[in-house]
């Protein structure tokens, strides 16, 4: 088979084999044709180097053929970095879970020759999994960033796949190719770009990572229903992508909110300030009235900045948006009571707590319970049903 001879002499296809029988067992893999792609992709053909954080916060490459089992492990591995303008290192592309991405691949419900786009072809392996699956001719990919669709597509034609692939901002689709049965997004969006929906056909499907703040949102699956109209549930389980970025090379810096806590308006709270990271519906409902631009982290005991990547524990945590509000939450607790500190024009935790209540009311629903209504004017997200009494309206960017 063409794979063997083209994805080295490293014996990879034990590992390919293994990884597919741990997303069937896990429930992530139930269609025998993407299994068997599953199967047949070399990974590590599409991701031959990745990057780790080592806990200091420093990156280092790992070579995948030195440890096939960690390149065939139902994780996501970081393949392609960029410095900041302050200074930083910033996330460019990735190789999604596997399991995420069968997960995705068969919530499009793909007949055989449905054509398919996808947005991020990053290092090109799920255009792989789908050429497999479908046919290359049926798949059309899309990423921003010319450099990873120029290593994407030898790798794919090594191995005999012929995707179409194109270099662009995949918010626009690729007009020029549709109508297709289903566009896939591996990015996030902070709004369904209608675009997607007009090129899908009635009964098509649109799937993709909509966080309409940071951290808010998740997977939610748009059937267009006719001419001005797609809709759709979320999906069950959280996922995260990277944000999609109109132009190549760079992600925004995040904005800076001075914290004076002399300065503050000091309360308390019962609410647990782990609660919207815990429960991520409560920040999602949040963001629709913290607004597009949230910025959040933890504080250290000293009043220091706290790393992702830092085991210390952090003594409280913080939110902020670019109109100067902040609120800051203790972890500890005084008869059951969290201090807050608040500046600004708004006061931001009030409005977590208001959605937190929210959620408590409707009986602390899953993702699923919630779903999503897309016109060329709006997206409204609503509970249970579309026509139900509880919507929210999220702003369009
Ligand atoms: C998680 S990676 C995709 C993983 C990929 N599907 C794979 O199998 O390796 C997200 C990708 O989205 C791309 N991206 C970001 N903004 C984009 C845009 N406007 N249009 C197309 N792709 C974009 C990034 O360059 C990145 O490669």
């Amino acid at each position: 088979m063409t794979t063997i001879n083209t994805a080295g002499d490293v014996e990879w296809g034990p590992h390919a084999a293994r990884l597919a029988e741990e997303l069937v067992a896990a429930g992530k893999l139930t269609d025998s044709r993407l299994a068997a792609a599953v199967r047949a992709v070399p990974r590590h053909v599409f991701v031959p180097t990745y990057h780790q954080q080592t806990a200091d916060g420093s990156w280092v490459e790992r070579v995948s053929v030195d440890d096939l089992a960690a390149v065939y492990a139902n994780t996501a591995l970081i393949t392609t970095l960029a410095a900041t303008a302050t200074g930083g290192t910033t996330v460019l592309s990735s190789s999604t879970q596997p399991g995420l991405m069968t997960r995705m691949i068969e919530a499009l419900h793909l007949a055989d020759g449905a054509r398919v786009l996808e947005i991020g072809t990053g290092t090109g392996y799920n255009a792989a999994l789908l050429s497999h699956q479908l046919g290359h001719g049926q798949v059309y990919s899309v990423d921003v960033e010319g450099e990873l669709v120029e290593l994407a597509s030898p790798r794919l034609a090594g191995l005999g796949y012929h995707p179409t692939l194109v270099v662009g901002d995949g918010a626009a689709g690729l007009p020029e190719n549709a109508p297709f049965d289903a566009i896939i997004a591996t990015c996030a969006v902070p709004a369904i770009p209608w675009a997607w929906i007009e090129q899908v056909r009635p009964g098509g499907v649109v799937l993709a990572d909509l966080k309409s703040a940071p951290g808010a949102g998740s997977l939610v699956r748009l059937t267009r229903r006719d001419d001005d109209r797609a809709e759709g549930h979320f999906d069950a389980t959280y996922a995260a992508f990277m944000d999609l970025r109109h132009t190549p090379g760079s992600n925004p810096d995040g904005f800076r909110v001075e914290r004076d806590h002399n300065q503050a308006e000091h309360s308390t709270t019962r609410l647990d300030p782990t609660t919207p990271w815990t429960s991520l519906l409560v920040w999602f409902l949040a963001s629709f009235d913290l607004g597009p631009d949230i910025a959040y982290g933890y504080t250290l005991p000293e009043g220091g900045l706290i790393p992702a990547y830092s085991d210390t524990a952090p003594a409280a945590s913080w939110i902020a948006t670019p109109d100067g509000s902040w609120a800051e939450i203790t972890f500890a607790t005084q008869n059951g009571q969290h201090g807050v500190a608040e500046d600004g024009p708004r006061r931001l935790w009030r409005l977590v707590e208001i959605a937190h209540s929210t959620w408590v009311d409707l009986g602390r629903p899953g993702w699923d319970s919630f779903g999503l209504t897309v016109t060329p004017e709006a997206h409204t997200l609503w509970f249970d049903r579309p026509e139900g009494e509880h919507t929210w309206h999220i702003a369009s960017h």
